[in-house]
């Protein structure tokens, strides 16, 4: 009988993959098929992320709405990186829950759904050599994991925790996906991790010594793949044979994330980062010197619990001086199991009006570098083809809206930039 399966994926591009394994795991093997309609689900999983606290505060009045309309008999479970964090707590405080999955332990689904009251979340379960089912469906673009866990003691991050000890994936297995997606028609290749170009640091099994530029270059071999991307490199482990293989590398696309965190040597080090400003700067200039125009994007928290008013200027200094082209901004929020978890916080009036100045001062230089874009050329994939506009990104990262519908998706066009709108840009195809 053909079952119906309803899922919702909160958090990174980590937790978009694990919901991917787990609907073509259930579907090849537990005959699911996916519906957006809840009432009508037998299997309601919600993949949930727990880096900020908010999300985990939602997650218990969302089982309870999903539990009040659900079908009789329906189950519910709860995935992902809250799953890990909190564990059986899940079903003692809501008891409508039926399992509890940890991140990392993804491979399990298929017995998780049928044992009542299970609770599996093994902090350093191993699926490095797990070989889950693949998407069939053709898509354009492919998600494919390098790396579970992370090793990093970032003083404020959960993850550790939830994701448990950093494993490479073995090179043949990466390989192996990444073919069979281009054989499918995959034309982009986004490679996941936490720490991305810390790949090859450590194996499960025997494997010969590797690093992130050598996995680069064996992916840039497959045919078919057009377009390289990568989340999240760590600013430490970008040397100089990685950034030259970056600049190189004619399928990498020029954006790179580069997660500052903090502007501050002294929150850098109290974050405990192990990179200074000057670091992160210096890995700026040697990427924008090799490649004059890349796409920067960063990830900044604000009003860390050591962060003085002189630091968060050197943090909105360090924008103005790198001028990011996207930025992911927080305030800093407290989470249980990491080292800060004690630190006194700073008055969430104050927090707030920092992380306000720091969004201004960016939307400012996005503008800026919105008409600077004016009359250049890119070249687009589409990705997005609507009723009357088309969406693609440039090599460098640019989303850019093209007024024809006329274009083929996965297909790549030479796109002149018109006109921006609010920082949007819009283009024309050049024929
Ligand atoms: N508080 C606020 N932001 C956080 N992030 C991670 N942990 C926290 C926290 N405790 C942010 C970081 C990270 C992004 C995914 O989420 O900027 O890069
Ligand atoms: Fe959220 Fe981090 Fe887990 Fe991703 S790894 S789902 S961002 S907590």
């Amino acid at each position: 009988m053909n079952k119906k399966l309803f899922i919702k994926t909160f958090g990174c591009a980590m937790n978009t993959r694990d919901s991917d394994h787990i609907i073509a795991e259930l579907k090849e093997k537990e005959n699911y098929t996916l519906t957006e309609d809840i009432k009508e689900a037998d299997l309601i999983i919600l993949n949930t992320c727990s880096v900020r606290e908010k999300p985990e505060r939602k997650l218990f009045s969302e089982i309870g709405s999903y539990a009040a309309i659900k079908k009789k008999g329906a189950k519910i479970g709860i995935c992902g990186c809250t799953a890990s964090a909190l564990g059986k707590e899940i079903i003692k405080k809501a008891p409508s829950v039926d399992f509890v999955l940890g991140a990392r332990n993804v491979s399990k689904i298929t017995s998780i759904i049928n044992t009542p009251k299970a609770v599996e979340v093994e902090i350093n379960h191993d699926e490095s050599n797990y070989e889950f089912c693949m998407t069939t469906e053709s898509n354009i673009r492919a998600l494919i994991n390098i790396s579970i866990g992370c090793d990093k003691k970032c003083s404020y991050c959960i993850v550790p925790h939830t994701r448990g000890k950093e494993i490479s994936i073995p090179l043949n297995l990466i390989l192996k996906e990444a073919q069979i997606r281009a054989d499918n028609g995959a034309k982009e290749i986004i490679l996941l991790g936490q720490n991305v170009n810390n790949y090859g640091a450590r194996f499960s099994s025997p494997h010969e010594k590797i690093n992130f530029t050598r996995l680069l270059k064996e992916i840039s071999k497959i045919n078919g793949i057009e377009r390289i991307k990568f989340v999240s490199p760590h600013p430490l482990h970008m040397d100089d044979e990685f950034i030259e293989e970056f600049a190189n590398n004619k399928k990498i696309s020029k954006y790179i994330h580069m997660p500052l965190q903090s502007g501050s040597n002294a929150v850098l080090k109290d974050m405990k980062r192990g990179y200074t400003k000057e670091w992160f700067l210096d890995r700026v200039n040697k990427i924008k010197k090799l490649c004059p125009d890349v796409g920067i994007g960063t990830d900044i928290i604000v009003a860390f619990p050591t962060e003085k008013e002189e630091d968060f200027y050197d943090t909105l200094d360090m924008v103005k001086k790198v001028e990011f082209d996207t930025m992911y901004s927080f305030v800093y929020s407290p989470r249980k199991d990491t080292s800060a978890f004690n630190m006194k916080e700073i008055d969430s009036k104050i927090a707030a009006t920092r992380l306000e100045i720091l969004q201004n001062l960016h939307k400012q230089i996005l503008e800026k570098k919105a008409k600077n874009e004016i009359n250049k050329i890119h070249k687009v994939m589409i990705e997005n083809i609507k009723d009357s506009a088309s969406e693609g990104r440039s090599d460098n990262g640019r989303l850019i809206t093209i007024k024809d519908t006329n274009l083929s998706l996965g297909g790549f066009y030479d796109v002149v930039i018109t006109n921006n709108e609010n920082g949007s840009l819009f283009g024309k195809v050049v024929r």
